[in-house]
């Protein structure tokens, strides 16, 4: 079997490990195995990389790499084969389907199969290169764990653990200076992160996504804890939550990408200074939660699911995805899970919990 393997869409820690497990296992069967650079630009834009678009994986290629941030084999967000950009001489750009050329171009570099570590959108790629022939195994990452079908993705421990050694610090400085701390952690449109960091480093309030706030509820809960002698207060905004009477904040709206959310807790912190005396600052996340070495958690989970892609390779399975169903790696189909976002559920225990201490969440 020749096996190629690609990492598309935003870096997430334990894209290498996964990386690491699949090459050596499909070496163990006597497969060989190449990696695509930057997500599939190596394969679809072959012109940028004279000879190195695609580069063959042996031992050595994946010597020392589980504990590494970020992949080897560089990522990307661009060049969607289901959306494919091309420009043309007079500056237009036009979009169009090319899964159909693309699975062909797979089959003409002699590979019999896919292995395409990704988010949504590399899953709906995943999807549709199956369904032009093409044996694929999707592998589901992202620090959002917002990916259905899957209990978690690799990379969302990590981040919520970094969030959570940053509400830890901002702890301290907030309660020296009497200061509501507003922090935003990345997410999308689904309020994983900021739940479970915001519980874990005992913030006050926590803003989801799944839960449009009302800013009275917010001041209400901040004025409280003033009134029992607790002079600061920890808020953990996620970047896609947003007031019920307002919409979620936006960055930038690029013409052929996803939209960039951010300013939620920047948003936040002005009305809360508005209407309070509250020495209130904010801070950004962001990307520092997609960097930085993979937990041991995330370390296991992404080598478990690249050992597991190339199982269900030998087992014959494809056009599935990988996914953690605790204790289980299972395989679910595809077509089943792209484009299908995995939101918090507002009766999950975690929801509960922060309730049942007390923590706003903002209804
Ligand atoms: O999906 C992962 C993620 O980090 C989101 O949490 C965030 O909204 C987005 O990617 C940022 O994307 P980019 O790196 O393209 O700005």
């Amino acid at each position: 079997m020749k096996i190629a393997i690609c990492t598309g869409g935003g870096d997430a820690p334990g894209l290498n490990a996964v990386i690491r497990a699949a090459v050596l296992s499909c070496l163990e069967l006597g497969w060989d195995v190449f990696g695509i650079r930057d997500g599939m630009r190596g394969l679809l834009r072959p012109e940028e990389y004279p000879n190195q678009g695609i580069i063959r994986l042996d031992r050595s290629s994946v010597r020392g790499i589980t504990h590494l941030g970020g992949t080897f084999l560089g990522t990307s967000n661009r060049d969607d084969p289901t959306h494919f950009p091309t420009i043309h001489p007079d500056g237009s750009v036009t979009y169009a389907d090319i899964t159909a050329d693309v699975a062909a171009t797979f089959a003409k570099l002699g590979f019999d199969a896919l292995i395409s570590v990704g988010g949504d959108g590399s899953m709906k790629i995943a999807s549709r290169l199956s369904d032009h022939g093409l044996k694929v195994v999707g592998v589901p990452k992202t620090i959002d764990n917002d990916l259905d079908g899957t209990v978690a993705t690799f990379g969302f421990d990590t981040a919520v653990q970094f969030a959570c050694d940053c509400i830890d610090r901002l702890h301290s400085t907030a309660a020296s200076h009497q200061r509501v701390m507003v922090v935003e952690v990345m997410g999308r449109y689904a309020g994983w992160i900021a739940l479970e960091s915001g519980l874990a480093g005992t913030a006050d309030v926590i803003l989801l996504p799944e839960i449009p706030y009302a800013l009275d509820k917010v001041v209400a809960k901040l004025q409280d804890r003033h009134k029992i002698g607790a002079r600061f207060s920890l808020v953990v905004v996620a970047e896609g939550a947003f007031p019920a009477d307002g919409q979620v904040s936006v960055k930038e709206r690029p013409v052929d990408g996803n939209e960039k959310l951010g300013g939620a807790a920047e948003k936040l912190c002005h009305s809360i200074r508005a209407i309070t005396d509250f020495d209130t600052r904010h801070v950004v996340l962001g990307h520092l939660l997609r960097g930085g070495a993979p937990s041991a958690q995330d370390r296991n989970l992404s080598l478990r699911f690249g050992a597991a892609a190339v199982r269900a390779l030998a087992e014959g399975r494809h056009g599935v995805m990988v996914a953690l169903a605790p204790p289980e790696v299972r395989y679910v189909p595809l077509s089943q899970i792209a484009g299908r976002m995995k939101k918090v559920p507002l009766d999950c225990d975690t929801v509960l919990t922060c309730r049942a201490l007390g923590v706003c969440l903002g209804d």
